[in-house]
């Protein structure tokens, strides 16, 4: 099959395209064609080593560092070493083509989408491994998985639609549910126009509650059409523009410099809740303002329980709508990264691995 393998931590050049074997099943595991790839910037984060102690720019500066002089991070994946050389993709629309020896084949034909969050542990435990990051993910023709993580979908989405789903929307489903947001709470969004801060968007407009949100210039309109009460341009100081103690929620995957007036706005008793650091990992927190407003900071990555199964049922009610900025063939998947790290698009961009050269060859 045709994949594109990270070689290792570095620039583009890292992503080579090319043919490798199709992954072969294990007891428990299916195998997907991918259909549609989303692109984060966790695939970006992980191959210039970003998640390193070392790196102290947001994802945007050390990806141009990156190209500049490469450097081999021992700690760059965000979990574990990153097992490179391997195929990355964290966002799979897929067809199910096979199950492994004991698995329900009346599923093959089904078309899904993978939870690329993985709780192996149980949901008891903190502990969770990410396709693309930690093992073989959807920048590929094929795709195996364990059967217990892929969701059958019934829409009439594109597969590129679907394809912005899984990391984006179940990240900022688990920010929403964590804060346990709900008709009558005020969230301030940061980074709204992006995959996760749109996604924030909707789903925090689909409980009922009042949102505002903070997007640069260009994008500010596109954000209201997404349903955000009140847009903020990016650069404004958000104290001026709303005030101190004004918000219950903040869900901010921005960070960096604008982190500390993030806590002001928030309300005595007021959450802080982040599953990302795009402007910049290292902030300046006075605590003053956090212990003496009572306020909690709560991180987010492991997705808990219900929140794929709830944006399943999202999607097939038809209350949220994806939005495609651009899709590219897999093939160009340097000239997608680049784009997208220009942060010029509103929503996602999607890669489109090529048709197989046998469509019958597969079960
Ligand atoms: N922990 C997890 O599991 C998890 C999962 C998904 C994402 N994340 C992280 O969450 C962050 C956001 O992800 P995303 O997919 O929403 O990203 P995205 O699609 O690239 O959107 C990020 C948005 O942030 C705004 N922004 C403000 N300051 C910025 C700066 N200095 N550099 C770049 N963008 C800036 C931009 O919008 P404007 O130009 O409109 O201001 C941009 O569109 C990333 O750091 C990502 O790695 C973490």
């Amino acid at each position: 099959m045709k994949a594109v393998v990270t070689t290792g931590n570095g620039g583009f050049d890292t992503l080579e395209y090319r043919n490798v074997p199709i992954p072969t099943l294990a007891p428990g595991e299916v195998l997907l064609q991918v259909l549609a790839a989303g692109v984060n910037n966790t695939e970006i984060n992980t191959r210039i080593g970003w998640y390193s102690s070392i790196v102290t720019a947001g994802t945007e500066d050390a990806a141009y560092t990156e190209e500049k002089k490469a450097t081999e991070k021992i700690d760059g994946g965000w979990n574990e070493e990153t097992p490179f050389p391997f195929i990355q993709g964290t966002d799979c629309c897929g067809r199910i083509v096979a199950v492994a020896p004991g698995g329900d084949e009346s599923t093959i034909g089904q078309r899904v989408l993978v939870r690329s969050c993985m709780r192996r542990s149980g949901f008891e435990s903190m502990e969770s491994v990410w396709m693309g990051s930690d093992f073989d993910g959807a920048f590929a023709q094929f795709v195996k998985v364990p059967a217990g993580e892929i969701f059958p979908v019934d829409c009439d989405w594109s597969d590129a639609e679907l394809g912005t789903i899984p990391c984006a929307y179940g990240t900022a489903e688990n920010m929403v549910q964590r804060a346990k947001v709900c008709g009558g709470v005020h969230v301030l969004a940061a980074g709204a126009s992006g995959g996760v801060g749109s996604a924030v968007v909707q789903l925090v407009k689909r409980r009922g509650a009042t949102v505002t949100a903070i997007a640069g210039k260009a994008k500010m309109e596109q954000v209201r059409s997404i349903g955000a009460d009140r847009v903020i341009e990016r650069g404004n100081d958000i104290v001026d523009s709303i005030g101190e103690n004004s918000v219950d929620v903040v869900i901010d995957n921005v960070a960096g410099p604008a982190f500390g007036n993030m806590l002001k706005v928030l309300k005595r008793g007021g959450l802080y809740v982040s599953s990302g650091a795009i402007a910049g990992p290292l902030v300046t927190l006075d605590m003053r303002t956090f212990y003496l407003k009572d306020l909690t900071l709560i991180g987010c990555t492991a997705w808990d329980e219900p929140v794929f199964p709830n944006l399943i049922a999202y999607i097939e009610r038809g209350e949220l709508r994806p939005i495609v900025a651009k899709t590219f063939p897999l093939e160009r998947i340097a000239d997608a990264q680049c784009e997208f790290l220009e942060k010029k698009h509103f929503g996602n961009f999607v890669l489109i691995p090529p048709p197989l050269d046998d469509p019958d060859a597969y079960p």
